[in-house]
C-alpha cells in the first residue's frame, strides 16, 4: 500500500520542540511577520538569523518520538512518504527514507538572493550551526535559513502533491491545518481514500470527505493506527 503520511508540529512536541499555535507556542513568543517573512529579513536579518541559531541548537538537544519511529516503521510493510511542514529533520533521524520537506530545513542554509538555487543550498556542519552576519553563500549573498517563510513559493508543493494522488492512505499527524498550501493536500486524494488524523485535540478538518480522527498524541496514536494496520510496534 501507498502511504502518505502528513506531519506538522504536533509531530515533534513529544521531542520537545514547540508547536507554533497552541497556548504557548512559538508564534505566542515571537512576531510572525519579524522572524518568518522576507519583509522581517529585509528589516532586520541579523534578528532572524539567531532566531534560526536558537531553533537549530534546540534540535540538536532533542531526539525523535516514538511517533517518529513508528511512521519509520510502517515502511517495513508499506510504501511511505513523509511529507511534513516540519523544518527539523526528526523523520531522517528516526529512519524514514523518503522526506518532502514543505517548508524547507533548519539544518540547510542558502543565498539570500537565489534561495532555491541548488547550487547554494548547504547542509551545515552540527559543530558549527552558527550562522553569523557577513557568512556568504557561493553567489556572494548573505547566507539565510533555508525556511519557506510567509508570502513565499513553495516548491515542493507539486511533488506532495503528486505523492497524495497516488495514495492509498493518508495519515494526517500533528497539523493545525492552517497553512496553505500544505493544508490542501487533505483534499488531493482520491475519493475513497481512508484518511487517519491524529492529534490529541480537535482539529478544523478542512475537507469534506470522512476522517477518522484518533485523538491522541502522535506517539500513542501511531501505536493505536499501527494496530488497526496490524502492524506491531
Ligand atoms: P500548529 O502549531 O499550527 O499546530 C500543531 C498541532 O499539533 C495542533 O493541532 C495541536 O493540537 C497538535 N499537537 C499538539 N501536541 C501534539 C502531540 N503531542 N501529538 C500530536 N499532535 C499534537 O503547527 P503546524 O500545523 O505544523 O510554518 O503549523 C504549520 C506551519 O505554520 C509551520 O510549518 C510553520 C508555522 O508558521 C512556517 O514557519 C513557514
Amino acid at each position: 500500500m501507498r502511504i502518505v503520511v502528513l506531519t506538522g508540529a504536533g509531530m515533534s512536541a513529544e521531542s520537545g520542540i514547540s508547536t507554533f499555535r497552541d497556548n504557548g507556542g512559538l508564534w505566542d513568543q515571537y512576531n510572525v511577520e519579524d522572524v518568518a517573512t522576507p519583509e522581517g529579513w529585509a528589516r532586520n536579518p541579523k534578528l532572524v538569523t539567531e532566531f534560526y541559531n536558537v531553533r537549530r541548537k534546540e534540535l540538536l538537544g532533542t531526539k525523535p518520538c516514538l511517533g517518529h519511529e513508528l511512521v519509520a516503521k510502517l515502511e517495513e510493510k508499506h510504501a511511505v512518504t513523509v511529507v511534513t511542514q516540519n523544518v527539523d529533520n526528526l523523520h531522517e533521524r528516526a529512519g524514514s527514507s523518503y522526506v518532502i520537506h514543505l517548508h524547507g530545513e533548519l539544518m540547510k542554509v542558502t543565498s539570500s538572493r537565489s534561495p532555491n538555487d541548488p547550487r547554494y543550498i548547504k547542509t551545515l556542519d552540527p559543530e558549527h550551526i552558527e550562522v553569523k552576519m557577513g557568512d556568504l553563500a557561493g553567489d556572494g549573498s548573505q547566507l539565510r535559513p533555508f525556511i519557506v517563510w510567509f508570502g513565499e513559493a513553495v516548491p515542493e508543493i507539486d511533488r506532495a502533491v503528486e505523492e497524495c494522488e497516488k495514495a492509498d492512505m493518508l495519515i494526517v499527524i500533528g497539523t493545525s491545518l492552517n497553512v496553505y498550501p500544505a493544508a490542501g493536500l487533505t483534499r488531493c486524494v482520491r475519493p475513497g481514500t481512508p484518511i487517519y488524523l491524529i492529534d490529541p485535540k480537535p482539529v478544523q478538518w478542512n475537507s469534506d470527505v470522512p476522517v477518522h480522527h484518533i485523538m491522541k498524541g502522535a506517539s500513542e496514536g501511531m501505536k493505536e493506527l499501527m494496530k488497526l494496520l496490524k502492524i506491531e510496534d
